[in-house]
């Protein structure tokens, strides 16, 4: 049992989000600024960015978007497709606009339709990742639809990111949004080059709670919520202080319409509150003093970066998490948990 009132961390990191454009980008981007350092931004826009032009334009606008007088660091992301350029990469890289370069298999995920059919296109790409030390962010689910969508990520650790790593040893992969027991353990097998994010609402629900009372579009995310197992694998991962986790919001706002549909899109948006989802996780399993490492140290210490210098309090106290946010006139977004109570509050 955690009695604690109140816990005061180095400021947290997210190590994956999705902060859109446009409209979007203005209304969601104050909310991953307010509690975060910096973050992994994901690349997959439409058309997906894949340019050092595109990133830096891109990195431009956050920063607009953020406003003066708040210190938000974006950290870009490269969409690999099979046309890749390794030298336009590897230049981004040295030039600090790319942080990194992000795979998804073409099909996988919302935007990821111009993502890699065949790892093999790539290998010219990641030997050239490899040898100047860019890592690789990876979106791990197979495409097969001969694949059940639970198995999607055990069979992805086998079919590609198995011989992945042996085929580029010295490669750094992030694993990106891990839901099961499977890829905890092949993460642990791996080593320091081989890192994970998990989601604040992979520790918080399991497939069941997609479906409680009636369906639950805003439940609805990729990889998928898999059994109860599952959770308690990623929530032990998470609260282990294990270098190789840490934490990775993948907030991914979509319009209430595009969720509440005859085809719901998949995605969860979790920034306004995701430090007060990662605390009460981690309370709930007694474990807080082990968010800090998960939140603020262990992402640092895997991108080579220094950790913030800033510190951020949460305090134990119950209050009702806000409900829809606006876009614009007519569109809103309905974050994770919205109106439900919370236990713990992020004091400025
Ligand atoms: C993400 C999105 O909406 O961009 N959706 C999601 O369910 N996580 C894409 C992704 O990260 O898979
Ligand atoms: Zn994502």
């Amino acid at each position: 049992m955690n009695t604690l009132k109140s816990i005061t961390i180095r400021r947290p990191d997210d190590w994956h989000v999705h902060l859109r454009d446009g409209a979007m980008l203005d209304a969601v981007v104050g909310y991953t600024a307010r509690q975060f350092g910096r973050a992994i931004v994901m690349p997959n826009l439409a058309p997906p960015v894949t340019t050092i032009a595109q990133a830096s334009d891109y990195r431009r606008r956050i920063i607009t978007a953020v406003g003066k007088g708040i210190s938000f660091k974006p950290l870009m992301t490269c969409y690999l497709t099979d046309q890749a350029d390794p030298a336009e990469i590897s230049r981004g890289f040295q030039e600090g606009v790319f942080s990194a370069v992000k795979l998804y298999p073409a099909g996988a995920t919302t935007n990821s339709a111009s993502g890699v059919t065949n790892m093999a296109i790539v290998s010219g790409v990641l030997e050239v990742m490899q040898e100047i030390g860019m890592p690789l962010l990876v979106h791990g689910e197979v495409t097969d639809p001969d694949i059940d969508i639970f198995d999607r990520e055990a069979v992805f650790i086998e079919r590609v990111l198995a011989p992945m790593l042996t085929d580029f040893p010295a490669l750094k992969v992030v694993f990106e949004h891990i839901t099961t027991s499977q890829a905890v353990a092949f993460v642990r097998s791996q080593g320091p080059r081989l890192g994970a994010t998990i989601t604040a609402h992979h520790l918080l629900i399991d497939r069941n709670d997609m479906f409680r009372g009636g369906i639950r579009p805003h439940l609805y995310c990729l990889p998928v919520a898999k059994r109860q197992g599952h959770r308690l694998a990623l929530l032990e991962a998470a609260t282990s202080g294990e270098i190789n986790f840490f934490l990775g919001t993948d907030s991914a706002p979509h319009s209430t319409t595009a969720k509440e549909s005859a085809c719901g899109c998949a995605g969860i948006f979790s920034a306004p509150t995701a430090m007060e989802l990662y605390a009460h996780a981690f309370a709930q399993a007694g474990a807080l003093e082990k968010l800090e490492s998960f939140a603020s140290l262990n992402g640092p210490d895997f991108y080579g970066l220094p950790v913030n210098e800033e510190t951020i309090t949460l305090v134990r106290e119950d209050w009702n998490a806000s409900s829809g946010i606006s876009v614009d006139d007519d569109t809103e977004v309905l974050p994770f948990m919205a109106g439900e109570t919370l236990e713990w509050k992020m004091v400025d």
